[in-house]
């Protein structure tokens, strides 16, 4: 624009000079080039006044985008204030609450406390009726060895497995071979038949040898045979293989319990009433003779001469204060139960059916009746298997022949 101007002003000056005509025909020129750059000067004008006014546009333009952008600064100002003071209430408010809410060891303790409670309940509740039932209603009588499951087969082709008979365990105890100074424990029989778990089982090492197969637990301790000797008993604690006790069963010793079953001379067993040994007694035409045991100090409560014979037999068990002998062929044949004796006399060998094994060979060398479970645990030929039995009251006992 500033061109425009100055120009017009240098052709202004010169034009009252010329006079002649040639100085007629410059004077054309001049006014030729004048109105030329008149016209130049006006459009030169017109476009500076567009471009004035673009400019103006645009810085317009960009006051509107300028004072637009500080209403988002000073919304999202504002906004960071608010946030600022809810971060504070809210720090303030978990103060607060830490400070209530106690230390989180003591939570854990307060479950731990709690699931005893439970716990403890439970078992009362199940202590509760094991005397309920022991009072009222041992007069289980078998009448019944039903289905057969074998569970395993580990170990020597003699020993004894059974689960712990004390209500509310599910540990299950193995014994393998005739003689040796350890057990296994399983924390249940189905880790032992899954085997190959994390959680192998616990090997309790022993103060001595033990012999045979006639073993049990109760209530926390082991009894057995101890190897060598005719007629000792050794009571061993569990959780650490100590010894407790010891005893000796005057008069046995001498034959084995089971003639099928050589190298058991000392029998034990565990039923509702308590702990049982039986052994065979050659002075009593080597009939067996049963005898209970008190567990705490080992004493002899009562012996109880049966008319059930040893020879032939290869194992037995107690149920409600019954004897139930078990027999089969030297070769291994189909067990069966043709002798029983019970020391409260209510039910009779001679008036009981012969109760057979589930159909198949079988050669038992353990046999243990699980109360709560009502299953025998067997050792059959290195097989660990299991029997479902049916019961029923004594006093409903069927006198059928079959
Ligand atoms: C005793 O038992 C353990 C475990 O069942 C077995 O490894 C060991 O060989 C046995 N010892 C004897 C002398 O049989
Ligand atoms: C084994 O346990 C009993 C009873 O719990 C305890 O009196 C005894 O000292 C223990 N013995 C060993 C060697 O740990």
């Amino acid at each position: 624009m500033v061109l425009c101007r100055t120009s017009m002003l240098i052709l202004t000056l010169f034009l009252p000079i010329f006079s002649s005509p040639q100085d007629a025909f410059m004077v054309q020129y001049f006014e030729r080039r004048m109105t030329h750059l008149e016209e130049r000067l006006n459009q030169c004008e017109q476009s500076a006044a567009t471009m004035t006014q673009r400019f103006y546009d645009l810085a317009s333009e960009f006051r509107g985008l300028l004072s637009s952008l500080n209403a988002v600064r000073s919304e999202v100002r504002t906004q960071m204030e608010s946030m600022s003071s809810r971060v504070d209430r809210v720090e303030g408010e978990l103060e607060y609450l830490e400070n209530k809410i106690p230390a989180p060891q003591n939570i854990e303790i307060e479950a731990a406390l709690l699931e005893q409670q439970v716990m403890d309940a439970e078992l009362e509740q199940l202590k509760t009726k094991a005397k309920l039932q022991l009072l009222n209603d041992c007069s289980t009588a078998l009448s019944a060895v039903k289905s057969l499951k074998i569970v395993k087969k580990v170990g020597d082709t003699h020993g004894s497995w059974f689960k712990d008979p004390t209500p509310g365990s599910s540990k299950m105890y193995f014994l393998s071979g005739l003689r040796n100074d350890t057990l296994l424990e399983y924390t249940s029989v189905k880790s032992f038949t899954e085997g190959s778990g994390i959680h192998g089982p616990k090997v309790v090492k022993l103060p001595s040898y033990w012999q045979g197969t006639g073993h049990v637990v109760y209530k926390g301790f082991l009894y057995y045979h101890k190897a060598d000797t005719p007629n000792q008993i050794v009571k061993v604690r569990l959780p650490n293989g100590t010894q407790a006790d010891t005893m000796l069963l005057p008069g046995a010793g001498r034959l084995p319990a089971y003639s099928l079953n050589p190298n058991t001379y000392l029998d034990l067993a565990v039923d509702e009433l308590g702990l049982w040994i039986i052994h065979a007694d050659p002075d009593y035409a080597g009939n067996l003779v049963i005898t209970k045991l008190d567990p705490a100090t080992l004493a002899l409560e009562h012996t109880w001469d049966t008319l059930c014979r040893s020879r032939g037999a290869e194992g037995a068990f107690m149920i409600c204060g019954t004897l139930y002998v078990v027999y089969n062929t030297r070769y291994g044949g189909r067990s069966s139960i043709q002798c029983l004796y019970d020391i409260h006399d209510t039910i009779h060998s001679e008036e009981s059916p012969v109760l057979f094994f589930p159909k198949r060979y079988t050669s038992h060398t353990s046999l243990y009746y699980h109360p709560q479970d009502k299953q025998l645990y067997a050792w059959d030929d290195g097989y660990q298997t299991i029997y479902k039995v049916e019961t029923q009251r004594k006093d409903q006992v069927s006198f059928g022949t079959e």
